[in-house]
């Protein structure tokens, strides 16, 4: 029987990706940047800093391919996905869940959501 793998210790403690794919307007699937989420992640970038979290890294994603939600993000190593439209949505993002270590519910996405 094969052992467990070990994975090296976590790179950084949180890892968000924030899609922010660009597609033609009226495009059927639409694009998470008409949302703002560009903008967005931007402003998540900063206030994470502002408020002195630590070891995060904010990145901009090319499309998650769950278009018809978005604008939206994925946390890991959580795997936790959220949709977003304004910087209050982040906010409570960054306090709820970066801080505190709990979960904003009304912006989570669910796995069978589409
Ligand atoms: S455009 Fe953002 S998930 Fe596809």
């Amino acid at each position: 029987m094969a052992s467990a793998p070990v994975d090296p210790p976590l790179f950084y403690s949180r890892h968000i990706f924030c899609c922010t794919n660009v597609r033609p307007a009226g495009h059927p699937r639409g694009c998470c940047s008409a949302g703002g989420s560009e903008k967005l992640r931007a402003y998540m970038r900063e206030k994470a800093k502002a408020l002195g979290i630590e070891n995060i890294r904010v990145n901009a994603s090319g499309c998650l391919d769950r278009c018809e939600l978005g604008p939206n993000m994925v946390i890991y190593p959580e795997g936790v996905w959220y949709h977003y439209d304004s910087t209050q949505d982040v906010d409570e993002i960054l306090q709820k869940h970066l801080i505190e270590g709990g979960r904003v519910e009304r912006l989570m996405l669910q796995p069978d959501q589409k």
